[in-house]
């Protein structure tokens, strides 16, 4: 067994060396009752989803690519709360294994270098206002070479290897996430979700920065001024009026 000291969160691990997605094979065991905090971890996945119906490229032994079971005590429109927590939690796992600094572009892109790392994808099945489970799928590049992303054109991903200059483990890798996601989430069950927003904040890629927002149509240069309650997006527009912003596409590049 995969024998992970953390206290709930991936007591029960299904590793799968080949897989369409775990996001699949997380929904489908979370449609039968599978218990909070489940992980399904696999070696390679053939049709991994990243967000916006993109593919992630999800290669053999490249990298962790898992997916979590969560049944949170909370409202649906709080689902996006732990995007962010485990958002803050990667950075913080990753930070306590290396000496770089990784922030994180919202919603949930995790950065280093300016260059992406790692995303997250959440999924939630939710009937008459109560989550009945979450799906939170996680892709961390650990091993790849820099050639690994020739075929990638949008954002030239990097990997922990191109980063460090050396090969990781990735059990132990997912080791120190699932813990720092359980202990964070812990404290968010405790304290709420102020203390996660905070170090989200913290964290944040271009935080009191000029973005360039597209929404309903229109295009217009605003100041990204942080994140509110439910984790959506602040953005102070010239006239200094803040407009909140669910899934706006942000622009990051020419603001
Ligand atoms: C993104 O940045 O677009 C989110 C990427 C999420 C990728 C992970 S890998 C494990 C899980 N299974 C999938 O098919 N996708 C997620």
């Amino acid at each position: 067994q995969w024998g992970l000291s953390t206290n709930w969160l991936g007591s029960r691990v299904i590793f799968e060396k080949t897989t369409d997605s775990t996001q699949v094979i997380a929904h489908h065991l979370g449609r039968e009752g599978a218990q909070h905090g489940t992980v399904v971890v696999a070696d390679e996945q053939v049709k991994g989803r990243g967000r916006l119906n993109r593919t992630w490229y999800s290669k053999k032994g490249d990298g962790i690519w898992m997916s979590l079971i969560l049944r949170p005590e909370v409202e649906p429109q709080q689902a996006p709360q732990l995007t962010l927590l485990s958002a803050v939690a990667i950075v913080e796992a990753l930070e306590e294994i290396t000496d770089l600094a990784f922030y994180i572009k919202w919603p949930n892109d995790i950065y280093v270098h300016d260059h992406k790392i790692a995303g997250i994808l959440t999924e939630m099945q939710a009937e008459q206002d109560q989550i009945n489970y979450i799906v939170q799928g996680i892709g961390l590049n650990v091993n790849q070479n820099r050639e690994d992303f020739n075929m990638i054109s949008d954002n030239e991903p990097t990997s922990l290897k191109i980063e460090t200059g050396m090969a990781w483990n990735r059990r132990p890798l997912i080791q120190v996430i699932l813990q720092q996601i359980e202990r964070l989430y812990e404290r968010y069950l405790k304290e709420g979700f102020l203390p996660i927003k905070t170090m989200w904040e913290e964290r944040a890629y271009r935080l009191g920065q000029p973005i360039m927002v597209s929404s309903k149509n229109q295009n217009w240069q605003g100041i990204f001024k942080g994140i509110d309650q439910d984790g959506a997006l602040i953005v102070t527009d010239q006239k200094g009026r803040d407009h909140v912003l669910y899934s706006a596409e942000i622009n990051w590049r020419s603001g």
